[in-house]
């Protein structure tokens, strides 16, 4: 059951023991469940080690995009079933946003609903999957085809997760910060590139903290005013019309925020094309993505496969390609159609930028 007192808050901890006691004590003696996945259970499940008691089971998932699977929820659910797991019951969504996706929609369908916790351990979950109550599943070679939405009671964000995460991982993240910046604020952008200027070589997790926390509040932004995704939330998509269809094109094994740094690429170029988004801007920040994060080739060949995997983009109506485009940056334009001719332009800029 929800408590009535969790706010659905995102609590920026730094403190993540003494804040998570504080929370799980919300839900006094029900039983507890954390999913996490096989890596997290290694490097993330000791750092909260202390708050684990015997009220507490642990269920481990295999990681990787592969498994965020109608196969993996039923498993989930079957474990809860067999360890009469109830609708009061807790379960702690421990993990990158695959976890919380995946967790986030077993407790939501599980006897209609139990409450969960997400604690986002991958910077991309941080600012970005475990926030706004989006949960859900892959499904026939689709993205994220089947879920729900349902918030969080509590979004728990520490940085102490952060030092374990590989360079890809991190970055796969840093791109869901930059497309908060585009549709924000040219000044979080350039802080933004600083940030990444700064720390090359080797992050410095101590500055990305307030980052983060920006980061997060522009995607509270767009969700406050429309949780269901029915009109200005489509703009947290800037990216993701282009980026979604070359995870399917590369069958998952392109990591989110890579796929989502070149559709802003590709966005970026309609944009500039479309809405007369500034030339000057559109190059500078096109190559400042190219060095941070490199350019995809797609062959001639997969152009028809790209247009037809965004032609099923769930956020289309009328069989029709809505992307968001900007007119500059912090001026983003929702249900923008997008044309054949268009995409395959788009995709030739990115062959040769
Ligand atoms: N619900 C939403 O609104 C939303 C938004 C954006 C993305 N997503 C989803 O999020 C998923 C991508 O998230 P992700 O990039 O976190 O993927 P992920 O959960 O697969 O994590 C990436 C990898 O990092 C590992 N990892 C996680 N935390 C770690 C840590 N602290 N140290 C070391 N390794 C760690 C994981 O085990 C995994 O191997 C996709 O499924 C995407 O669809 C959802």
């Amino acid at each position: 059951m929800k408590k009535e007192n969790a706010n659905n808050d995102i609590i920026h901890t730094v403190n993540l023991n003494k804040d998570l006691k504080r929370i799980i004590s919300e839900y006094d003696n029900e039983k507890k469940i954390i999913i996490t996945d096989n890596n997290c259970k290694n490097l993330c499940l000791p750092v909260i080690a202390d708050i684990i008691d015997d009220n507490f089971m642990i269920f481990e998932i295999n990681s990787g995009e592969e498994f965020k699977s109608i196969n993996t929820v039923q498993k989930i659910w079957t474990f809860l079933l067999q360890n009469n797991f109830n609708r009061h019951s807790l379960m702690i969504n421990l993990g990158g946003g695959m976890v919380t996706d995946i967790g986030g929609f077993a407790a939501s369908t599980f006897k209609r609903g139990m409450p969960f916790i997400n604690i986002p351990t991958s910077l991309l979950a941080q600012v970005d999957a475990s926030v706004g109550g989006k949960t859900g599943i892959n499904y026939g070679g689709l993205k994220n085809e089947i879920g729900v939405f349902n918030q969080a009671d509590y979004v728990i964000i520490s940085n102490t997760f952060l030092k374990t995460l590989s360079k890809s991982e991190f970055l796969s993240g840093f791109a869901e910060m930059l497309k908060h910046a585009l549709i924000c604020e040219e000044k979080h952008l350039n802080e933004l590139f600083d940030f990444f200027i700064n720390n090359y070589k080797k992050i410095n997790f101590s500055q990305i903290t307030d980052l983060i926390i920006k980061s997060v509040n522009i995607k509270k932004h767009f969700i406050k005013k429309d949780i269901f995704d029915t009109g200005i939330r489509k703009t947290l998509n800037f990216g993701h019309t282009f980026g979604h269809a070359f995870e399917s094109l590369f069958n998952l094994k392109l990591k989110h925020g890579e796929a989502v740094a070149q559709g802003i690429i590709c966005e970026l170029f309609l944009s500039a094309r479309k809405l007369n988004f500034d030339k000057n801007k559109l190059e500078q920040i096109n190559s400042m993505i190219k060095k941070i994060f490199g350019v995809l080739f797609i062959p001639d060949e997969d152009f028809e496969a790209v247009y037809s995997l965004m032609k099923h983009d769930k956020k289309n109506t009328n069989n029709v390609i809505n992307c968001v485009l900007l007119e500059g940056i912090g001026k983003p334009k929702i249900d923008q159609a997008l044309s054949k001719n268009e995409v395959y332009n788009a995709l030739k800029y990115l062959n040769n930028i």
